[in-house]
């Protein structure tokens, strides 16, 4: 899935993603301090909004201009331009405007396990001694046991391959864990499987 997919994706009026922050993000995130933050693939900025709105300084690193619009726009909106930076560039090759930053987050950043542990590698390289690495995926499990989601195993990380990756990191891991959940679709309540990662930078 490349820039003119999510592009085309985007092009919409309605945030395909909604407006409203992860509620993993919400969950494990909502209490630090503000300070800088990396959210990479951070698309149309729901997450990216949630923590401007809290204080903190933010840089959403992604692949689509037109989701970086649209952060731009919520950002206007909220009335926190002034904290919301924007860097149009793969997370596989990207130059923070704000690293060496306090967290970085990564929400379903669904690519190839190859090109996720480079991308992991750059977020975390740009986190501070003593700052916080947190992600969250659709799991490989959803496939199987969820519904929704990419349907290629290719770019659906479990708990195993998660730590492969982690384990290559300047990382102590605090948790790789599973969550089941619930998705609203046309036909009701489905069940959903979400990988979530959290670990602090050595
Ligand atoms: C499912 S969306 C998630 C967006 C956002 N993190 C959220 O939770 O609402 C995936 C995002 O990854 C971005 N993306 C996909 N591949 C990318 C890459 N190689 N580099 C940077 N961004 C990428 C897309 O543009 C899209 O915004």
């Amino acid at each position: 899935m490349d820039k003119a997919f999510w592009d085309q994706k985007y092009s919409v009026d309605e945030y395909v993603y909604t407006t409203e922050v992860n509620r993993f993000v919400k969950e494990h995130l909502s209490d630090l301090p503000p300070g800088k933050m990396i959210d990479l693939a951070g698309g149309e900025g729901r997450n990216t909004i949630f923590f401007a709105e809290r204080g903190w300084q933010v840089e959403n690193v992604d692949l689509s201009s037109v989701g970086l619009e649209k952060c731009q726009k919520l950002a206007a909106e909220r009335k926190v331009s002034d904290l919301v930076f924007t860097t149009n560039a793969s997370a596989l090759d990207f130059d923070s405007k704000l690293a060496p930053v306090d967290l970085g987050l990564c929400a379903y950043l669904q690519i190839p396990q190859n090109d996720l542990a480079v991308a992991l590698g750059l977020l975390v390289a740009d986190i501070k001694q003593g700052g916080v690495f947190f992600g969250v995926w659709h799991a490989l499990e959803n496939l199987k046991d969820g519904f929704g989601g990419p349907q290629n195993p290719e770019v659906l990380p479990s708990e195993e391959s998660m730590a492969e990756i982690l384990a290559e990191l300047p990382l102590s891991v605090q948790f790789i864990t599973n969550r089941d959940g619930q998705v609203q679709t046309k036909e009701g309540l489905k069940p959903s499987i979400t990988l979530t990662v959290m670990a602090i930078k050595l």
